[in-house]
């Protein structure tokens, strides 16, 4: 079966608490289950990870490329400014895998810091601004990519 990594950065471990009028009520246990549910509908199996440490998400983003996995990536904060990430996500698409980074909110729509990504260059898409539905809309991008 097709192997994707759900791949979030910091502070996405405190969905359900953190800024709930940004992220929601609903928590990163919450879009895991949701996420494999999608998942298993569209034929994907999916891995639902989070770090506060970008060392730890470069990492991850290595051992996709090494494993085939595509990749749905919320850099979350590492999106405006880590370079270190995005030399990383590079290696996704240059393998011929998918990389899909999704954001909860609509960045462009916020504060004026949140509005360069470092990563979007170098992904296949972005989605964001539909809080979990960002995610579905990845893999069902990424389902119907592979079906092609
Ligand atoms: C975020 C948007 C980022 O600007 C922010 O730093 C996050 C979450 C989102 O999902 O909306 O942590 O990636």
């Amino acid at each position: 079966m097709t192997r994707v990594l759900v791949l979030n950065g910091p502070n996405l471990g405190r969905l359900g608490v953190r800024e709930p009028e940004v992220y929601g009520a609903a928590t990163l246990a919450d879009l895991a289950g949701a996420a494999t549910g999608w998942g298993s509908d569209l034929g994907l199996e999916i891995e639902v990870r989070q770090t506060d440490d970008e060392a730890e998400m470069i990492g991850w983003v290595h051992e996709a490329v090494d494993t085939a996995s595509h990749v749905v990536l919320n850099p979350a904060a590492f999106t405006h400014y880590s370079y270190a990430l995005r030399d990383a996500a590079a290696q996704i698409t240059t393998a011929g895998l998918l990389l899909v980074e999704v954001h909860l909110s609509n960045p462009v729509a916020r504060e004026e810091f949140r509005h360069v990504s470092v990563v979007g260059p170098v992904a296949t898409g972005t989605v964001a601004g539909f809080g979990f539905d960002s995610y579905r809309l990845a893999l069902e991008a990424i389902a119907a990519r592979l079906v092609r």
